[in-house]
């Protein structure tokens, strides 16, 4: 392994497909060529555990809304893995991206209080992306993952 090298991780949850679309559009922009300094781990969420969060420099997470909160799949992954990082952490960079039907703000709500407890550090707006997954989206998806990417690797955040 390469000592030098900055983790960033991307955990997601997709049931119908809009939230995996962003978050191969967050996965493509981590891996923009400029970006040489970065390792990328891209996993759903129910296959992410503790050693995932402790490998990493930085982290997006990429959740639906359902029912005004993170899917179920994210709540569950963040469950699995509190009390087993809670000490071990320093606090984690992190940016969040959600696929809402019409709104997203009661996802984001959530998150950040959770990330308040882990801690994770916001160091870049949310990302919601509303109804259909467009072009314009999956750009600004692209983006963020450039952002955090490159943020990482010059230790910035
Ligand atoms: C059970 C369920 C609950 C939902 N609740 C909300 C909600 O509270 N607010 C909202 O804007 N959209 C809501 N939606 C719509 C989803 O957020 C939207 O379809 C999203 O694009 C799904 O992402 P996915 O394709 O990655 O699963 C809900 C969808 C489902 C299936």
């Amino acid at each position: 392994m390469n000592t030098l090298m900055k983790h960033l991780l991307i955990v997601y949850h997709s049931k119908t497909g809009n939230t995996e679309r962003m978050a191969q559009a967050v996965y493509r922009g981590a891996q923009h060529p400029d970006i040489s300094g970065v390792e990328t781990r891209y996993l759903r969420a129910r296959e992410a555990g503790p050693e995932d969060l402790l490998w990493a420099h930085g982290l997006l997470l990429g959740t639906p809304e359902n029912f005004g909160y993170l899917s179920g799949a994210m709540k569950d992954f963040l469950d699995r893995t509190f009390y087993e990082v809670e000490g071990q952490l320093s606090p984690l960079p992190y940016a969040m991206f959600v696929s809402a039907g019409n709104d997203g703000s009661g996802a984001v709500r959530a998150m950040e209080r959770i990330a308040n407890g882990y801690p994770f550090v916001r160091v870049h707006e949310p990302l919601i992306c509303r109804g259909e997954v467009d072009s314009a989206c999956l750009d600004a998806c692209v983006e963020l993952g450039m952002t955090l990417a490159a943020g990482i690797e010059m230790g910035i955040f």
